[in-house]
């Protein structure tokens, strides 16, 4: 499979076998080091809004592959704060950089800045549109921890209104025969265009509103934080903060081999108490964006074909 030039911004742009294959590259960075495989390259990171995971791991991951990173942590220390637009600051970064991985805050701006670059942009989170990278590790956790990525029962709780990983994971898992657990408030439920693309898949779901009512058939359960950044209004997030709070109190209404992710960070949605616990699998599912961002990095660049 020829990834080469090949922009990164939404998961619905992959089909099943290249998902599958990205894990297969993302297997095979784990086992070998490739310290030079990227050593003529350079990845810059744009990064319009916060971030200590995708932004770290790109980062570490080019280097760990012998390139080279430039590129900004906040909007502030750059051009932007002139004024300068996503499309003239792309045309720059072209001049400069092999590949750009870029989160924005706005929906479709992934998309504007591959229009604007000759080389291939990875999208890093573009507002509560989508986040495909993340989505790719949490599919390569998924298989690690639950060995299959098939006819699995799966929960997503929290914010799914405003959470972009739920977004794309949601379209990246119909590929694989799962049933669907989406459990939020109703104002913070999935956005009706993807149950309607699961209705017309004929893919399995229900909404619900108390985990417990479903928590004792889920394979995996995905948490996200309610995303207090997104909210228009903040007296909106003042009704829903901390309307989920998983504890130790959760464990007798779960099966053994549940196992619980969360793309973090989170702010009380997890207790710590569950870190230690079997179910736990967050930090790892966090410290897989290196493997999966190397194997990235690699297809893009067409170091790996
Ligand atoms: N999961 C994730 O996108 O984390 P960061 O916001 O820290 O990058």
């Amino acid at each position: 499979m020829d990834f080469k030039n090949r922009d990164i911004i939404s998961i619905n742009e992959f089909s099943k076998q290249e998902l599958l294959y990205i894990l297969k590259i993302a297997g095979l960075m784990e086992k070998k080091p490739n310290p030079n495989l990227l050593n003529d390259k350079i990845l810059a990171t744009l990064f319009y809004e916060p971030s200590t995971r995708t932004r770290l791991s790109f980062t570490s991951s080019m280097e760990q592959l012998g390139g080279k990173v430039i590129g900004f942590a906040s909007p502030g220390v750059s051009s932007v704060k002139k004024g300068e637009t996503l499309w003239d600051t792309m045309k720059m970064v072209d001049c400069y950089a092999d590949v750009t991985a870029i989160r924005h805050p706005l929906e479709g701006s992934a998309r504007l800045a591959a229009e604007a670059s000759s080389k291939p942009v990875i999208n890093a989170g573009d507002g509560a549109n989508q986040h495909p990278t993340q989505t790719m590790l949490d599919l390569f956790t998924i298989q690690k921890v639950k060995g299959k990525l098939e006819n699995l029962h799966i929960g997503l709780l929290g914010d799914l209104k405003y959470g972009r990983t739920v977004h794309s994971l949601t379209v990246a898992l119909s590929h694989f025969n799962p049933t669907f657990y989406f459990i939020a408030p109703e104002a913070l439920q999935m956005p009706k265009n993807y149950l309607d693309e699961l209705r017309e898949e004929g893919i399995p779901f229900s909404t619900e509103q108390d985990l417990l009512k479903v928590s004792k058939k889920l394979d995996v359960l995905y948490v996200t934080r309610i995303q207090k950044e997104r909210f228009p209004d903040p007296v909106e997030y003042e009704k829903y903060k901390g309307v989920y709070k998983l504890d130790m109190g959760l464990l007798p209404h779960i099966k053994k081999e549940l196992k619980i992710m969360h793309p973090l960070p989170r702010v009380d949605e997890i207790d710590t108490s569950i870190d230690e616990t079997r179910h736990a699998v967050y930090f790892e599912q966090a410290a897989n964006g290196i493997p999966v961002r190397k194997a990235l990095l690699a297809l893009v660049l067409g170091k790996i074909k």
